[in-house]
């Protein structure tokens, strides 16, 4: 008794045949004493009769005392359904299985939610979806994603393979480096007071990696960072990792572009055109307000700062008399926006470090603003063609220094555009992939609290040749040899070309970055060590391939293509982790938990 067929290949060219399937009662319909089971496995559905005129009624009975998600063996014979009864919906919906024996492999209990129903489902809230991983993931779009997720990880390999990369797997007890992300710590047991920590990425290592000989490595490596969780970060998630050797930044574009034509040809069965465009973080920023823009719609960022030199309206015209700019958004369409709905949104751009955000309503003819009546005809008509103001509008301003002022606009540009969404006033294409490389990012951010400059990207980042004398004379001009890939306002991936001169690196951290000669050895003396003896030039990349993954499954969410995600606070609903351990393997590594644990 195996099973003859998967649940999604019968056809009327199969009728007459005697075959066995095995699967979960999907749904059930009961007409008068003919029973119909909808038979669902990973492949697909095929509709089941138990007929009384064939079957003995007991046989009917169980069946039809069978729950939902029950798992079943039928055997019976395949016939064409009678006509109009087919389900053009399915592949199997011309034929149905007359079902002659009937085993039940396993009864289900009452489900917590429905999988049967795509709609119902969908409403399920995620946590219970969560807490029941198992029967979310029975739902043929979540199974779909987990199928993608699989090919798209296979295709990655082969292309990869036929490039001439090594699949190298490194450690995942590492050591602590604090940098960018907070990291999850793992005690040692035999030292007391010393501790692994899982890496934030292979960075060290794959760069270890070049020194070796290895030339070109990728893997598909798990990371994990102690970070605020959103829709796409999760504490442990997965990069495809790249690091290559002899290279430069167009062989990493070049390599990508490819990468990324064959995953979307696989997943998708769509031709990307390539090479993908180049835009410098300047621009983005100027154009777009952000590093990651989604330039699938417009409403860029216009620049007013040479019209509102000198205005009387003190809050734009002190903002350029002090090397600051005024930017400004044109929102089609919001005009309509209450004024509590204005205020939600300076509020918001408040949270975010604006110091306002002046507006104009253009309605019923007439501009609508606190602020227009300080503005001269020049500046009126510098608006009026800058912006293209027209009925309907919602001008919204920033005034500040260049990065601030973008950076507000930025994100008020996509709160305006989810409003408009929702209303219907703008339709972003779904099954449209803007791919762009951002570039000449600044090697370095400045902290004004720690009065200090930290690495934008990562301290193991080369700067561009030319610019390396202004490392020491003006660091904030210093353009490193960074790249990030975007599609669709979504940060893909980034990597940069590496730093491999050991005394370059070693200036990089003690005299840039300020890191104490002791530390820089305690915590990168390997690598400078190792970079002594014969490193390549050697850069890389890293995709997000959850993110990846998750853009072409069509979500938002990175939750909907991992099996088991962790929510918001970082828990895994289903196993109830993290949890508390017993005393004595407290004690056995040496640790004590000093706050009692609120009772939450
Ligand atoms: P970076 O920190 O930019 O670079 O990470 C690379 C890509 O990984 C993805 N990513 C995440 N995905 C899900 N959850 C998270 N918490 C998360 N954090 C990052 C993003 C991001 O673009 N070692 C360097 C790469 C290099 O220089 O080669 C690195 O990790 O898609
Ligand atoms: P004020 O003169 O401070 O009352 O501000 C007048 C208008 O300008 C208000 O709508 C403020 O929200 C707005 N505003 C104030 N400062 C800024 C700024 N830096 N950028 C943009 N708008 C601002």
């Amino acid at each position: 008794m195996k099973r003859t067929h998967h649940c999604s290949e019968l056809r009327p060219a199969h009728a007459g045949q005697t075959v066995i399937l095995e699967g979960w009662v999907h749904s059930r319909r009961d007409l008068g004493g003919l029973l119909f089971i909808d038979l669902r496995d990973r492949e697909g559905r095929t509709q089941t009769v138990f007929d009384p005129a064939d079957i003995p009624a007991d046989l009917v009975a169980r069946a039809a005392r069978l729950h939902s998600e029950s798992v079943i063996r039928v055997s019976g014979l395949v016939r064409p359904r009678p006509t109009g009864t087919d389900n053009a919906k399915i592949p199997t919906g011309q034929v149905e299985v007359m079902v002659r024996e009937l085993t039940i492999l396993n009864e289900a209990a009452v489900l917590p939610f429905p999988v049967d129903d795509p709609e119902l489902a969908n409403k399920v809230n995620e946590e219970l979806r969560l807490q029941y991983r198992y029967l979310d993931l029975r739902r043929p779009e979540m199974m779909r994603n987990l199928r993608t997720r699989s090919k798209v990880a296979i295709a990655t390999r082969s292309y990869m393979d036929e490039q001439g990369f090594l699949e190298v797997e490194t450690p995942t007890l590492f050591k602590s480096t604090p940098e960018g992300a907070r990291e999850f710590l793992v005690p040692n047991r035999r030292d007391p007071g010393t501790f692994y920590a899982l890496p934030q990425s292979p960075q060290q290592f794959k760069q270890i990696l070049m020194v070796s000989g290895v030339e070109r490595y990728f893997q598909l490596a798990r990371c994990y960072r102690d970070e605020d969780l959103r829709a796409d970060r999760q504490p442990e998630f997965t990069q495809v990792d790249i690091e290559m050797s002899f290279i430069d930044r167009e062989d990493i574009y070049a390599l990508i572009e490819g990468l990324l034509k064959v995953v979307w040809r696989t997943a998708l069965g769509r031709e990307i055109p390539t090479p993908f465009k180049r835009i410098s973080f300047q621009e983005a920023l100027n154009r777009w307000g952000i590093d990651k823009p989604d330039t699938r719609f417009g409403m860029e960022l216009v620049d007013l700062s040479e019209d509102f030199r000198g205005s009387k309206f003190g809050v734009f015209g002190n903002a350029v008399a002090n090397g600051g700019h005024v930017k400004a958004i044109n929102a089609k369409g919001l005009a309509g926006a209450t004024q509590g709905q204005l205020e939600t949104m300076t509020e918001y751009a408040k949270s975010f470090g604006a110091k306002g955000l002046a507006f104009i309503k253009v309605e019923g003819g007439e501009w609508k603003s606190p602020i227009v009546k300080f503005f001269n005809e020049a500046e009126k008509a510098a608006l009026i063609s800058k912006l293209a103001i027209e009925e309907g509008d919602l001008i919204l301003f920033a005034a500040d220094q260049w990065l601030n002022a973008c950076e507000i606009l930025g994100k008020i540009r996509l709160y305006c555009a989810e409003v408009l969404k929702t209303q219907g006033k703008l339709v972003i294409p779904t099954d449209r992939f803007d791919f762009l490389w951002v570039v000449d990012f600044p090697l370095l951010s400045y902290d004004k609290e720690m009065n200090r400059w930290y690495s934008s990207h990562h301290p193991f980042t080369a700067p561009v040749a030319e610019d390396i004398p202004l490392l020491t004379t003006d660091p904030k001009k210093v353009r490193g040899q960074h790249y990030d890939i975007v599609v669709n306002g979504v940060e893909l991936g980034g990597g940069s070309i590496r730093i491999h001169q050991p005394d370059v690196q070693k200036t990089i951290f003690e005299d840039v970055l300020a890191i104490p000669a002791e530390e820089t050895q305690s915590r990168f003396g390997y690598m400078l060590e190792a970079f002594k003896y014969g490193a390549p030039p050697h850069g890389g990349i890293a995709l997000g391939f959850d993110r990846l993954c998750a853009i072409l499954c069509g979500t938002t969410s990175i939750r909907d293509v991992i099996a088991f995600p962790k929510t918001a606070k970082g828990v895994d609903l289903m196993t109830q982790s993290p949890a508390n351990v017993s005393a004595r393997q407290l004690k056995e590594l040496h640790l004590e938990v000093k706050a009692a644990k609120k009772d939450a």
